[in-house]
């Protein structure tokens, strides 16, 4: 008989290499004897259009059923039946009522034809009984339900209990998973694609003793690697009130970490679902966990890990499903390195250090990976800590550049008299900026209601403003944003270093401390940001700006480039120290608006009695560059703009000695002389005489946001789409792309920039009225004040203009809060170029 089946071996394996040298006549010849029990069945593959056929003794069909002791002689009528057939060969195993035959698996019968196919073994045994599938090198991958292996050759292993089947895993070859231990039944197949070169089945069965479970899932990891598992049945439900363990081999001198990436509970009636561990050295085992729990990490070695269902609630039983991982890793070098982090005397403040790229992007668990632990065994990916209290964190990681803290603290205040007088200062605490990790972003949160505002100050370093033409090079920077439940005005990028001492702001305000680079460890000393709460104020940002007497110093709007939101005002207060003369410019020569409804203003005034007012409208060319000799106000308020034009403005301001420039000017002057003066003062005295024949009238939008609040409600609406799909855009490569790059740590701290204002500190000086209509324009009868000679053109342009608009300025006040939309085409087309 032994001789008949070699035989016949013999034959198939020469018939099937005829079939490759005369693939059309390729006759195959299958021949099952009684005592394998295996029946082999070839059928078309579902849903394929019977296009091939089988031929067996003339007669054509499309499927083929073999039964055990039968023996059958086919060919297929097309040349590639492995486009259309499939192949199943069942293998029933009996050992309840006869012995088991253990030991290797083979894939019997030989010379099948080259169809995919699937072997599967139906053991039947006693549940008292335990079934070991032992898998030889290279072991196997538990995968997904839809997920497929690379080589197409997947095992399915199912265990029967009774008359239910539950499937245990799907699995690839290459893995971890060595052993599988079942009870009773076993259903196992493997499904081999037409072109696989496997000639074994790569597993053996043996007898056990029971295993008292469901089933025990052996995975031997050696060096620094992963393995993810599943709980049967995934994604559907673990069987009710069902045992079953996962034993990890690992060397001892190696550490493993659990995570559980995915799970659901059932609705338990009695006992509680929950996991349990063996650890190795462990005094407390089993240590019971539940798994909404942090799982253990940093094992040395060997453990097992159960899972434990319940009986569940039969009207509403639930899933209990779990996929984990297990990443083991060679002790890291500081793991017994502990970091103090005393939060205890910070307040309403949260602190999450985390891999770079959180939380959109949640590393892969890898060798790079890195874990931070709450105590040697709690370690997570992400850990949070939270004011009030002292931690003693450490990390589990080989690169931790590769960390990141975030924090946040909230300030509020609700009511105005205990925040009063109150200064807070918006510093990275020590314990933050002391850990060797790289701090992402401190946020500050400020709350407060509708009538207070928030005034944020830099005495000593006081604040840049990132602009295109001046780019913030510091190692960190403060983004500013300032939000009602409506909208968001975002304010802009700040790095210290610059000019501005103060910003006070409507609203609630985010800040937004961000790192560049490596220098903020050592910058981070001289952080100098304070910050109170202040009475209500008119404007929804005002800048206090004092500028370094060498520097040039530029600023814009809020909300670049995308334009100031509707009927928004904004001021700037520029100081200008004694015996230096101010230059300001504006970097473009109109608005670049449109109104719709109102009128946009620019409104320029010297702190000084009797100042000239100079007021721009959105139609209107922006003023010349000029001499301003006090401290002086820019305020810009903007109307309701018409579609895709936006108010956006930028102006520059230089200082210069004043005995230097009136030097320039008496040389220039010189050969003019007395003459020039006279004229001067005619032409003042013109000014003056038409001026108060006409009063200057709709100037300045103070405060429009509190005067239309029906049309500001309106339109927000419509705006506040458009705001969000403004910010998804402004993203940190935009506005500071250039210092995203690691700046390797050599940005210095330009300590001789942060030179302390030596002028008027204080509070904003008195304002005046709001709607001041008035505008005295008087030649001082000083000459060091009198305006030089090259700005005289300018002087009489701007006196011009203003003329020349007046009577529509007069319209203007009474068609403000009822809308202007007498704006000609032409003037749109106009502004429109302007536009970037
Ligand atoms: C099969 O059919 C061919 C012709 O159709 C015939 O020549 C041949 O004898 C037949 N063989 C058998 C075994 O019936
Ligand atoms: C055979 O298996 C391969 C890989 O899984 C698949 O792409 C192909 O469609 C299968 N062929 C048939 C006839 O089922
Ligand atoms: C073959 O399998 C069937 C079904 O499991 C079983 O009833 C029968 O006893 C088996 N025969 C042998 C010879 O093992
Ligand atoms: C087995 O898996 C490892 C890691 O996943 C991979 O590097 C290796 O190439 C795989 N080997 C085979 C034969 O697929
Ligand atoms: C976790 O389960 C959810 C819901 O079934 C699924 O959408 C998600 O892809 C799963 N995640 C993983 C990592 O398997
Ligand atoms: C789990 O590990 C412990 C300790 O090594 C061992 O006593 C126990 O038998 C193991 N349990 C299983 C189910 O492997
Ligand atoms: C950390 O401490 C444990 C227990 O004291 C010790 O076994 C281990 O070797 C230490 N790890 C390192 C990297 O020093
Ligand atoms: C704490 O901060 C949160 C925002 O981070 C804020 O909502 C909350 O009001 C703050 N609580 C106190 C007491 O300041
Ligand atoms: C600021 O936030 C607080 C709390 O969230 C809220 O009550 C208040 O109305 C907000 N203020 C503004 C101006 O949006
Ligand atoms: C921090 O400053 C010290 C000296 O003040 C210097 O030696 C070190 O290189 C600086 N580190 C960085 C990252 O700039
Ligand atoms: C940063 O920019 C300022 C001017 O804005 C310049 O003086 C300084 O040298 C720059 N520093 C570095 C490190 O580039
Ligand atoms: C600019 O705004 C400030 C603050 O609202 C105000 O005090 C000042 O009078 C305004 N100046 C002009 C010229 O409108």
């Amino acid at each position: 008989m032994a001789a008949g089946r070699a035989l016949a071996a013999l034959l198939a394996a020469l018939l099937a290499a005829s079939a490759q040298l005369l693939r059309r006549e390729a006759s195959f010849m299958i021949s099952l004897h009684a005592a394998d029990n295996v029946t082999v069945m070839i059928k078309l593959r579902h849903g394929i259009s019977p296009s091939c056929q089988i031929n067996v003794k003339n007669v054509t069909r499309s499927e083929l059923w073999i039964k055990p002791g039968e023996s059958t002689t086919f060919t297929f009528t097309c040349s590639t039946p492995e486009k259309y057939f499939i192949m199943e060969i069942q293998k029933n195993i009996d050992c309840v009522s006869g012995p088991c035959p253990f030991g290797d698996v083979h894939l019997y019968p030989l010379g099948l034809p080259r169809l995919n196919r699937t072997f599967t073994w139906d053991v039947k045994a006693s549940t008292k009984a335990g079934l070991e599938l032992k898998f030889s090198t290279p072991w196997l991958r538990q995968i997904e339900p839809g997920e497929t292996c690379p080589d197409f050759v997947s095992y399915n292993i199912n265990s029967c209990i009774d008359t239910a089947k539950v499937n245990i895993g799907t699995f690839c070859r290459n893995g971890s998973v060595s052993r599988v231990k079942l009870l009773g039944g076993v259903v196992m197949s493997l499904h081999l694609p037409w072109n696989s070169p496997l000639t074994t089945s790569g597993f053996n069965i043996a007898n056990r003793a029971s295993i008292k479970r469901l089933c025990i899932i052996e995975s031997i990891l050696k060096g620094e690697s992963s393995v993810t598992l599943m709980s049967p049945n995934y994604p559907l439900g673990f069987p009710e009130d069902e045992l079953m363990t996962w034993q990890f081999v690992i060397p001892s001198n190696m550490r493993a970490s659990v995570f559980f990436h995915n799970y659901s509970l059932s609705n338990c009636e009695r006992k509680e679902e929950r996991v349990e561990y063996y650890i190795p050295g462990s005094l407390s085992n089993p240590e019971v966990f539940k798994l909404s729990d942090s799982q253990p990490a940093n094992i040395a070695g060997s453990f097992n890990l159960s899972l434990q269902g319940c009986d569940q609630d039969a009207q509403n039983p639930g899933i209990l499903r779990l996929l984990f991982q297990v990443v083991v890793q060679h002790p890291q070098v500081d793991e017994n390195v502990t970091h103090l982090v005393d939060l205890s005397k910070e307040w309403n403040m949260t602190v999450t250090i985390h891999f770079e790229g959180w939380p959109t992007h949640i590393p892969l668990m890898s060798e790079s990976m890195c874990l931070i632990c709450k105590d040697p065994r709690t370690c997570d990916r992400v850990l949070t800590l939270v004011s009030g209290a002292v931690y003693k964190i450490s990390f589990l990681c080989k690169d931790l550049s590769r960390l990141r803290i975030t924090a946040e603290k909230g300030i509020s205040c609700f009511d105005f008299r205990w925040c009063q007088r109150k200064i807070y200062s918006l510093s990275v605490p020590k314990a933050i900026t002391q850990l060797p990790i790289r701090l992402h972003k401190f946020i500050w949160k400020l709350l407060a209601p509708d009538l207070i505002n928030t005034e944020i100050t830099s005495p000593s370093l006081k604040l840049q403003q990132h602009v295109p033409e001046q780019r913030c090079n510091t190692s960190y920077s403060y983004s500013i944003v300032s939000a009602t439940p409506e909208m968001e005005l975002n304010v802009g990028v700040f790095c210290p270093g610059g000019s501005i001492k103060k910003i006070q702001m409507r609203n609630n305000i985010t800040i937004a401390l961000k790192t560049f680079g490596k220098g903020f460890l050592n910058e981070s000393n001289h952080q100098d940001l304070k910050m109170s709460f202040v009475p209500h104020i008119k404007d929804e940002c005002t800048f206090t700006v004092s500028p370094d007497p060498k520097a040039k110093v530029y600023l814009q709007t809020p909300n670049w480039p995308y334009g100031l939101r509707p009927y928004v005002s904004i001021s700037w207060y520029v100081i200008v120290p004694n015996k230096q003369v101010a230059r300001l410019g504006f970097s473009r020569d109109r608005m670049g608006v449109t109104c719709e409804t109102g009128r946009a203003y620019v409104n320029i005034k010297e702190e000084t009695l009797g100042a000239e007012e100079t007021v721009r409208r959105e139609d209107e060319l922006l003023p010349q560059p000029r001499n301003m000799y006090h401290n002086f106000w820019v305020n810009v308020s903007n109307c309701k703009p018409v579609d895709k034009t936006q108010l956006t403005l930028q102006f520059w301001v230089a200082f210069a000695d004043k005995q230097i420039d009136l030097g320039v000017i008496l040389a220039v002057v010189a050969g003019a002389g007395v003459l020039t003066a006279i004229g001067l003062t005619v032409c003042c005295v013109k000014k003056k005489r038409k001026k108060s024949q006409n009063p200057m009238v709709g100037v300045y939008n103070a405060n429009v946001n509190t005067q239309v609040p029906g049309k500001q409600g309106l339109f927000t609406k419509g705006r506040k789409n458009n705001e969000s799909h403004v910010y998804a855009v402004i993203d940190d490569a935009m506005v500071y792309g250039h210092l995203l790059k690691e700046s390797n740590g050599s940005v210095t701290p330009e300590v001789d920039v942060y030179r302390p204002f030596d002028g008027p500190i204080g509070s904003l000086p008195p304002s005046p009225p709001p709607f001041s209509f008035r505008k005295d324009i008087k030649c001082s009868s000083n000459t060091e004040e009198s305006p030089p000679l090259m700005d005289r053109d300018q002087d009489t342009y701007t006196f011009a203009h203003q003329k020349s608009g007046k009577s529509e300025d007069n319209g203007d006040t009474s068609e403000k809060n009822n809308g202007d939309r007498s704006q000609s085409l032409l003037e749109n087309k106009e502004q429109d170029g302007l536009e970037e």
